[in-house]
């Protein structure tokens, strides 16, 4: 221990392993933090591997249900420098995208709440769905 060396504590080789075990209170660490930073640009002092910044970041993602446009910011952090990729989406309902497949000329054949066919009903968080060809007007 006499060669021990406070400044190095945490290099690489710790970094390496340090999300290996979840200390258990990220989900805790992120609502509480979330509910200070109210949206507000937010700091995390000494962010190691962004254990808990990367969480709280994907929380700031802002949803408006007027345009329906969904604002992300993907962060990435390296040992070589961080980037940040803003990605703004406009989530659609199924049934609007079974509106624009109508228009486009197909029909629903079929929906799953997941690639494995899982029943899709009204608390399934995603949805796969198969369009075909109409074979008339419906
Ligand atoms: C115990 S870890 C905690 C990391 C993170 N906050 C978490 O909760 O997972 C401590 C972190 O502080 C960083 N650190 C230590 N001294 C620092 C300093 N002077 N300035 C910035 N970061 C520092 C280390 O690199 C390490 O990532």
């Amino acid at each position: 221990m006499h060669t021990f060396d406070p400044s190095t504590s945490f290099g690489p080789d710790v970094a390496a392993r340090y999300d290996d075990h979840p200390r258990g209170d990220e989900v805790a660490a992120v609502a509480f933090l979330s509910a200070c930073a109210q949206r507000r640009p937010a700091l995390e002092f000494a962010i190691g591997t962004g254990r808990i910044a990367l969480p709280l970041a994907a929380n700031v993602a802002r949803y408006d249900p007027v345009t329906q446009l969904l604002t992300e910011n993907h962060v990435r952090l390296t040992l070589s420098g961080s980037t940040m990729s803003p990605i703004v989406c406009r989530l659609i309902t199924p049934g609007e995208m079974d509106l624009m497949a109508r228009i486009a000329g197909l029909r629903l054949v079929e929906r799953f709440a997941s690639w494995q066919r899982t029943p899709f009903d009204a608390h399934s968080p995603a949805h796969v769905s198969v369009y075909g060809l109409s074979s008339g007007p419906s």
